[in-house]
């Protein structure tokens, strides 16, 4: 499918730009701005958008475009500093005016041209920009100004090229998502066949492709990922395909009876089941301190799957048939950010679920062009269970991060009772969908007295962590509902023995982490 492709400016915009453009069922590809013109041509793009930036055209060392970019003939649509660099590059005129624009910002549309075609002539839109369009180049129509932005947005039906000075791909942006639509669509004339079915039925014909008849193994984590990524494999290889579950005894409430049962019976998926729970747990006796437990969670995953593995290249040695390939869930954010996210070197994320670098395999990455909501679309499409595929993010190391202290298996069962809880009430109440995650934390170092039937108990906190975020690289507390608080609190001490007293964290991301460990 030929990709719109998102010129990526430097600024945090260009991937939520590409969802944007796939929430539309067109399929986008994030560049980073120093491509040359040939390598544009070499994707041959059906598109491209130039996303906003953090700096001012006329700074020293400012990002720049290939001007042979704009010759292909491609349809080009220009995002805030996208818009100016259009703007430069074509002959008009930018000004450092001091005038700046922050936030929701009124706009008024002139001519809606193609662009903005079928919007009201009054709307908010999300500015973010310093400098200003002062003059559009020779033969381009000006279609929108604001109070202090005479050209807020240009286009040239003839060239195929287009701008705004605002954000359509924030939602703050009233109409965004129809100045998107009507690029992609009446500009570019694209139409809109990225859905989950064509992604299923491409990648499995990939997928089927480049496995051949060879074996292929999988390690599933309980999470969505793995999950979609070996059910499409499945779907492609069939039982080429096995999968290694390595249940370390740290996961919640549930999750690995979803894994063993659910999911096979959804899937028919060959599965090999490892019971780990006590080589987890008497590796982790003694340890309290998180990155140590870190480490040994993730070496003992590691050796496990190792294990596992070993006996299966054994088998299929025996009947000719080795086993070459390793699926892995990378994601599309992955694949951007390679190179480190910013909470490297705060905590190890050495991602149980991930494995060893030097694994004997060619990997199998089917989910490396996907965001996760598509992720979790095409789950929904194959049928899996709705628990795994609406799964909250959940640590590769599971509850030995959430409880702080040392890890025993008194403390998970306890743990385990209330995050079920937890987890129930906010199902009930219909929270899900509007907190990002909500990890349920044990304070096992920590004692303190309370009152509970006719005596004095002496007992743990419970913290409850709901956030609100993104991409988890900033957070905010969820502002719950008291009563649904109230609630939770009442049925966890009531409930959880060992508890009394339950503690909610109103910390943002940063100056905390949204794990306590
Ligand atoms: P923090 O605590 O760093 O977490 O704010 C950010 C996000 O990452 C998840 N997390 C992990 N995920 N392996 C994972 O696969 C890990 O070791 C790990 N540690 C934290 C956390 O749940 C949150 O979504």
């Amino acid at each position: 499918m030929k990709p719109v492709l998102v010129v990526d400016f430097g600024a945090q915009y260009a991937q939520l730009i590409a969802r944007r453009v796939r929430e539309a069922h067109v399929y986008s590809e994030i560049v980073p701005h120093n491509i040359s013109a040939e390598d544009v041509q070499g994707k041959n793009p059906a598109a491209i958008i130039l996303s906003g930036g953090p700096s001012s055209v006329y700074e020293d060392g400012s990002p720049k475009l290939d001007p042979k970019i704009l010759e292909l003939g491609v349809p080009v649509l220009g995002i805030c500093y996208g818009f100016q660099i259009l703007a430069q590059t074509l002959g008009g005129r930018v000004d450092k005016t001091g005038k700046r624009e922050y936030g929701a910002t009124k706009l008024e549309i002139s001519d809606g041209g193609i662009l903005l075609s079928g919007q009201p002539a009054l709307q908010v839109c999300w500015m973010s920009h310093g400098d200003q369009v002062m003059q559009a180049p020779a033969a381009f129509q000006v279609l929108a100004s604001t109070e202090t932005t005479p050209v807020a947005a240009f286009e040239s039906k003839e060239k195929k090229i287009y701008g705004v000075q605002w954000h359509p791909e924030v939602k703050h942006s009233e109409q965004g998502q129809r100045v998107l639509e009507n690029f992609l669509y009446k500009g570019a004339g694209l139409a809109p066949t990225w859905t989950s079915g064509n992604v299923i039925a491409e990648q499995v014909e990939k997928i089927s492709q480049q496995v051949g008849s060879a074996r292929v193994i999988c390690g599933l984590s309980g999470g969505v990922d793995s999950a979609v990524a070996a059910a499409l494999v499945h779907k492609a290889v069939g039982d080429q395909l096995t999968a290694v579950f390595v249940d370390h005894g740290l996961l919640r409430q549930g999750e690995a009876e979803q894994v063993e049962r659910d999911y096979v019976a959804a899937t028919g998926i060959r599965l090999v089941v490892v019971n780990a729970e006590e080589k987890f747990l008497s590796a982790l006796k003694g340890v309290s301190d998180p990155e140590e437990k870190r480490k040994i969670i993730g070496r003992e995953f590691i050796r496990t799957f190792e294990e596992a593995e070993r006996k299966l290249v054994a088998e299929a040695a025996k009947d000719n048939t080795p086993i070459k390939f390793l699926v892995q869930g990378t994601l599309y954010p992955d694949v951007v950010e390679s190179g480190g996210g910013v909470t490297a070197g705060i905590k190890s994320h050495h991602n149980v679920g991930g494995l060893p670098d030097d694994l004997q395999f060619e990997l199998v990455e089917p989910l490396r062009t996907l965001f996760k909501d598509e992720v979790r679309a095409i789950g929904a499409e194959l049928g899996l269970p709705m628990e795994i595929v609406s799964r909250q993010p959940f640590p590769g190391p599971g509850l030995g991060i959430r409880i702080v202290g040392e890890v025993t298996k008194d403390r998970l069962d306890l743990l385990r009772k209330a995050d079920a809880i937890v987890r129930d009430e906010l199902t009930k109440a219909g929270q899900d969908k509007l907190i990002w995650q909500c990890p349920v934390v044990l304070l096992a170092d920590v004692r303190s007295v309370g009152v509970q039937g006719d005596g004095r108990s002496y007992g743990h906190p419970i913290v409850l962590r709901p956030v609100s975020s993104e991409d988890a690289m900033t957070a905010d507390w969820s502002r719950l509902d008291y009563e649904l608080l109230a609630k939770i609190s009442n049925r966890i001490t009531n409930e959880v023995e060992g508890v009394n007293r339950v503690v909610l964290d109103i910390t943002s991301k940063p100056p905390g982490t949204i794990e306590w460990e």
